[in-house]
Order: structure tokens, then C-alpha cells, then sequence
């Protein structure tokens, strides 16, 4: 049985604090090659890692990511509400994220979180990717739960490596969607669902789950033949599939 994508999710979350250069590091310090971050856009139009719509969970801010600009945001301390030792941790821009990753070699799902927040944020990711993809970054897929986020995303570029998230009652997950390359379902729907992980396949298309943080279920999934797992415990995946 082949070894599915090991994927950080926000790039570890569980091990340093999500979406920070810190989490992408540690976890790719430890061999980790895939990532999952989220994408969202500030009140000027710049691209930063962040997962919620709001400041106040992940940093020391507060009110909508998109009511500030870079520079205001950039102040912000976005590790200390996880560990004291990461409190110089601020939010990445996406360039910053994808650029490290590159770097290393590893490759990125880069998720649209709230599209319709920010109208135009996919024309600033499709640039973004296309000048880094001169550069030679490759291995980037996007991604979303909007479909009409993934439609412009195609228009925008066809070439584009595109998947689509569906939420956890989302049971036909295996949908023939000419733009997209693989479907993203949430775990146990997949796992309860087998026969839509075979359809997909079928269809030509990938499969990736999220957000899996046991071990038996990392170990389920990848028996069902997943094609990627996501997880917030990159040491756990690691251990799990070593020599798999
Ligand atoms: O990309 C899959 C997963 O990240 C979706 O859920 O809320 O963690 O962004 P969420
Ligand atoms: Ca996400």
C-alpha cells in the first residue's frame, strides 16, 4: 500500500502555533514535505496565513482580518496565545509561507478561507502563484469550500492545480468536476463512505481528508486508499507512516 500525502495542517497546528512561520518550520525541521495553511486578505489587498475571520483567537488583536492593513497587522503577535516562547511570532504573508516552503521543497494546499470576504483575493492568488511558479515553486494546489471561489480560480487559470472541500454532511463527495483534480471530504464522512473514495478515483480524482488526529484513523483512512491525510500532528503522521 503506497504512503498518502502526509499533510501539516496549518502547518501543525497542534505542535506550535497555526499559521506561523514557527509551525512551518518545526514541522518541516521533522521531514514533513506537504502543508495545508489558510489564506485570507487584508483591508489593502495583501495576502496573509491566518484561519479565522477574526483576530481575536490566534493573536493579539481584534475585529475582522479585512478591516486592517498589513502594516497594522504586522504588529500583531500571533504565537504567545499558544506558548510564551513563540510571542515574536507574527502573521505570514502567503508570499513569506509559500516562499519558505519552496525553499524545502515541500508542497502546499493553499486554502481560500472566506472567499467572499475579499472580492478579487483569487486574481492576488493566481498572480502570486504564477511569479513563485517562475521562480520554481510548484507542488501548490488550491483550495476551498466555495465552489464559486474554485470556478473563478479556474477561469483565472486553467493550469491550476484546484480541489474542492466539502463540509462533514457532505455524503457525495466524489463529484465530476472537469476543474478540479481531487475532492476533499471531512475524515469520518469518508471513512463511513468507502464506495465515494473508490468513485472518485474513478473519476480521475484525488483524495484528501481532514482533519485526521488519531492514529487508528490515520491508519483506517490510508487502508481505504486516501491519496492525502491531513493532520495537526505532523509527529503523529510521521510515526504512523514511517516505513509504512
Ligand atoms: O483544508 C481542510 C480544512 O483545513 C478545513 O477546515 O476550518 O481547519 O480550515 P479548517
Ligand atoms: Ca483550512
Amino acid at each position: 500500500m503506497s504512503t498518502p500525502l502526509l499533510i501539516a495542517h496549518r502547518g501543525g497546528s497542534a505542535e506550535a502555533p497555526e499559521n506561523t512561520l514557527a509551525a512551518f518550520r518545526h514541522s518541516l525541521g521533522m521531514g514533513i514535505q506537504w502543508f495545508e495553511l489558510d489564506a485570507q486578505m487584508t483591508k489593502d489587498g495583501e495576502l496573509l496565513v491566518i484561519h479565522d475571520e477574526t483576530l481575536e483567537r490566534t493573536t493579539s488583536g481584534s475585529g475582522p482580518v479585512g478591516s486592517f492593513t498589513l502594516e497594522e497587522l504586522r504588529r500583531l503577535d500571533a504565537g504567545s496565545w499558544f506558548g510564551t516562547q513563540f510571542s515574536r511570532e507574527t502573521i505570514p504573508t502567503l508570499r513569506e509561507v509559500l516562499e519558505l516552503c519552496a525553499s524545502e521543497g515541500a508542497g502546499v494546499f493553499v486554502e481560500l478561507k472566506s472567499p467572499h470576504l475579499y472580492p478579487g483575493v483569487e486574481q492576488k492568488v493566481v498572480s502570486l502563484l504564477g511569479e513563485l511558479w517562475v521562480q520554481g515553486v510548484s507542488n501548490i494546489s488550491c483550495i476551498s469550500f466555495d465552489p464559486e471561489a474554485v470556478s473563478r480560480l479556474h477561469e483565472l487559470d486553467s493550469g491550476l492545480p484546484l480541489g474542492q472541500l466539502f463540509d462533514l454532511d457532505t455524503t457525495d463527495f466524489a463529484q465530476p468536476d472537469d476543474r478540479i483534480e481531487a475532492v476533499l471530504p471531512f475524515y469520518a464522512t469518508a471513512a463511513y463512505y468507502p464506495e465515494q473514495i473508490e468513485r472518485a478515483h474513478a473519476l480521475g480524482k484525488r483524495v484528501h481528508v481532514w482533519t485526521v488526529n488519531e492514529e487508528a484513523d490515520m491508519r483506517r483512512l490510508a487502508e481505504l486508499g486516501v491519496d492525502g491525510i491531513m493532520s495537526d500532528r505532523p509527529s503523529l503522521l510521521l510515526k504512523v507512516f514511517d516505513n509504512y
